[in-house]
């Protein structure tokens, strides 16, 4: 059974969660890090993300990591989310753009325009058929060469992170709203050999929660 929340219920709990967000998304920072680490950073000259929220993410890699001219856009279909990233990646100026996206996996970017695209506990909301138009997507916008970086809930296993997980995706299952409508998905599964090459891919625990963090490069051709 695979419970998602519709796309107008997920924008009404995100406009209402507002900045309570970044208290919900505390356990991220240690994915955030590893993410950061295993992508390479240097070659960015445009970057998309889905589902920015607050724009946690973004302040940091544009802080920190991504170089003078890089380029950033976030697509996320909640108004509040993009006012509170907007707020904050104000320092940015015009390097920084949002804007409002169906919510259906699909990207409104150009083919073959993008070096980076980050997807951070957002496919962990989409229903399957919206994450397999994301990677189909994914690499119709992404240059080739370009990078897919995803961190997410990870799948329970025996451990004390395991059962709290057990727990979520009952949770999940029963009252979406109450985890923001998110479940573990299994994304490398996803992938098609022939044309991602998985560069990195690992599992961290913070605050009890576990997540996967995975890069993967479109394959040239
Ligand atoms: C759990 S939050 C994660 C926020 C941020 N990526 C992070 O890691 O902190 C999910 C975000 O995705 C947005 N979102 C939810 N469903 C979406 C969809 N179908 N398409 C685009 N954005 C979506 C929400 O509005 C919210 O900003």
């Amino acid at each position: 059974m695979d419970t998602v929340l519709s796309v107008e219920a997920a924008r009404a709990h995100y406009d209402a969660l507002g900045q309570g967000q970044d208290r919900e998304m505390r356990y991220a920072e240690a994915a955030f890090s590893r993410l950061i680490g295993a992508t390479g950073m240097s070659e960015v000259g445009s970057a998309v993300e889905l589902g920015p929220g607050t724009g946690m993410l973004a302040a940091r890699l544009l802080r920190d990591h991504l170089g003078p001219d890089t380029t950033w856009l976030g697509l996320d279909i909640s108004q509040k989310m993009r006012e509170l990233a907007a707020e904050r990646l104000r320092a940015f100026g015009e390097r920084v753009r949002l804007e409002d996206c169906e919510g259906d996996g699909r990207l409104p970017v150009p083919d073959s325009s993008t070096d980076l695209l980050i997807a951070t506990y957002v496919l962990d909301l989409l229903s399957p058929s919206a994450i397999a138009r994301f990677l189909a997507d994914a690499a119709r916008v992404l240059k080739p060469g370009g990078q897919l970086a995803v961190a997410g809930l990870a799948p329970g296993t025996f451990s004390h992170a395991g059962l709290t997980m057990t727990i979520w995706t009952m949770v999940q299952r029963l009252a979406p709203r109450m985890v923001g409508g998110c479940r573990p998905v299994r994304l490398e599964q996803r992938l098609d050999p022939q044309v991602w090459q998985v560069t990195h891919r690992s599992r961290v625990t913070a605050g009890g929660i576990p997540s996967s963090v995975l890069v993967a490069s479109l394959r040239d051709g």
